[in-house]
């Protein structure tokens, strides 16, 4: 229940309701406590709160559990013994469910929820694709090289694709961004092919998940958007990531919008440990910044994790309502972790903090709100509220039921559409590149060819002139040799015995000469001699 004056009514303590104030409902939460102490009914009780103060929310349901809040809940023995510690009765009690839209990245069990690699970022890929420094290094490359280029990256065979290109291509950007090793390329593509295999393909592309959809209200409720994460949770860097992309779109997206009198949208974030292992310092910084910098957009994030010492201190010490639900404490370890999740309230004198811890029951906490002044409230020990919305599952037909209700956005989201992206820029390129080195190697080719043709023609020519000079020789020394001979004979008055004449003389010219060819001409030409 919520009210202007009181905010919204979440637990019920020794001095009665304890409720987390409108204006401070953006200082974001922590719901902690071992498992089957009640962190997810409480979070359905916030969750329920808000929807019914007009507030939307978003909610990871990592069990399938938390679908029962989109239908009416019922009295149960646990409840009825509750009635009389909240000063209600039966007839108090009206049960109904909050206006829900399913999700999930897989497609299966509600609307599709995707984005593409591009929107995800370098950083964030990187996480997901569980990458080194130096890997990481080249995709931030990869992604400023495509960025300059003006082209997009939308699904998994792109960024297969631009890998690809990267490889063939990466000397030439080598005095740009320096060394861009092959190894590097290739881990990556192993990765890549790891994350397909599991699946992820399915949660990159177009159309991406438009944040405006998480905002929206029916008859005066918040929409609550509940992600079925039972799936993606076994992909924690996956799950992890994803959800943090989300709320760095709403803070890129969302205007800043000062103190509200209460949120625009409340982020629950359940196994949030996730979130910060194997988290370098530095994403564990900007995940600090985002959500100490969201408050200004009106979004309230609440985190849900068994101990509070899984979350860092520098987020811990952002989160100002807080409901601790039972530790365990068998080991030194979990001793330590009570009394670190202990430290972190403010002292009750009516009792010990830490014992406290290790004695609540099931849908008991300790709670901390912020008060008026942004101060944490002294702690105190509180039954949580229960849900007038179902606790625990729902059924195949009751998820249809309300996935056939939501019809329009599933609509907008259903197909997995496929744009002019780097897949398709590049397939052209490498296709003109073929057609270019195929244009080039016919071109050579008929280079070749032409340069034989007229080596060919050249040795022919040589050819030809060899045998004119040695015809013009034949015929020349012959000459010579017929008219020294006419001359002395004159000379002399000589007549040899065999008349010797010009015809005879050309014939044995014409058997000197070297070929048929070189024959003919010289027929020729001694035939125009002697005639
Ligand atoms: N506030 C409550 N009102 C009524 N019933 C509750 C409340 N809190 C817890 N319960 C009961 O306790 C059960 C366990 O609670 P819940 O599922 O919230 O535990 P959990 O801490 O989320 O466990 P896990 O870590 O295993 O997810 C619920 O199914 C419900 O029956
Ligand atoms: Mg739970």
């Amino acid at each position: 229940m919520y009210t202007q004056e009181n905010g919204f009514y979440i637990a019920h303590g020794p001095n009665g309701p304890i409720s987390i104030l409108g204006n401070m409902a953006n200082r974001h939460g922590l719901i902690a406590g071992a498992t089957g102490t009640g962190k997810t009914v409480t979070l359905q009780v916030i969750a329920e709160s808000f929807c019914k103060a007009g507030v939307p929310c978003f909610m990871a349901d990592m069990k399938g559990d938390l679908s029962g809040v989109s239908q009416p809940g019922k009295l149960s023995g646990f409840i009825e013994k509750r009635l009389p510690e909240f000063g209600m009765n039966q007839e108090d009690l009206n049960f109904e469910g909050c206006p829900v839209r399913f999700y999930d990245v897989f497609g299966e069990q509600g609307i599709p929820m995707r984005a593409t690699i591009g929107e995800m970022g370098p950083d964030l890929m990187a996480r997901i694709l569980g990458l080194n420094d130096t890997q990481t290094g080249v995709l931030n490359i990869l992604y400023r090289i495509l960025d300059e280029k003006g082209i997009l990256l939308d699904d998994v065979k792109d960024l297969r694709s631009a890998l690809d290109w990267l490889s063939k291509h990466a000397k030439e950007y080598t005095t740009q961004y320096g060394n861009i090793a092959p190894a590097s390329i290739g881990a990556i593509q192993r990765s890549l092919l790891h994350l397909e295999n599991q699946g992820a393909d399915k949660f990159f592309g177009i159309p991406s998940f438009d944040i405006q959809d998480l905002m929206d209200t029916r008859d005066g409720r918040g929409v609550l958007s509940v992600l079925a994460a039972d799936k993606l949770m076994l992909q924690p860097k996956l799950y992890s990531t994803f959800l943090l992309w989300l709320i760095s779109e709403l803070y890129s997206t969302l205007p800043e919008v000062g103190d509200l009198e209460k949120p625009k949208l409340v982020f629950f974030f359940d196994e949030a440990h996730m979130l910060f292992e194997d988290t370098s310092k530095a994403l564990t910084d900007k995940i600090e910044q985002v959500i100490r910098l969201i408050r200004s957009k009106g979004v309230g994030i609440f985190f849900i994790s068994q101990l509070p010492t899984d979350i860092p201190d520098i987020i811990l010490g952002q989160l100002g309502n807080r409901v601790q639900h039972a530790l365990r404490a068998y080991t030194p370890r979990d001793q330590k972790a009570v009394k670190v999740a202990a430290e972190t309230f403010r002292v009750n004198p009516e009792f010990k903090t830490e014992d406290a811890i290790l004695e609540l029951e099931t849908g008991e906490a300790l709670v901390s709100f912020l008060d008026e002044k942004g101060a944490p409230s002294v702690v105190e020990r509180a039954k949580i509220l229960f849900p007038l919305s179902q606790i625990g599952a729902i059924t195949e037909g009751q998820r249809l039921d309300i996935m056939n209700a939501s019809k329009d956005i599933t609509a907008k989201y259903k197909e997995h559409q496929d744009r002019e992206s780097v897949f398709e820029v590049f397939a052209r390129e490498a296709e003109a590149e073929a057609k270019a080195a195929e244009e080039a190697a016919a071109a050579k080719e008929a280079e070749k060819e032409a340069e034989k043709e007229e080596k060919s023609k050249k040795k022919e020519k040589s050819l030809w002139s060899k045998v004119w000079k040695a015809v013009v020789t034949a015929v020349t020394s012959t000459i010579a040799a017929i008219v020294g001979k006419k001359v002395s004979d004159s000379i002399t008055g000589k007549k040899s015995k065999k008349e010797t004449s010009v015809k005879d003389a050309a014939g044995r010219a014409v058997k000197n000469a070297t070929s048929a060819a070189g024959r003919q001409i010289l027929r020729d030409v001694l035939g125009n001699l002697v005639k």
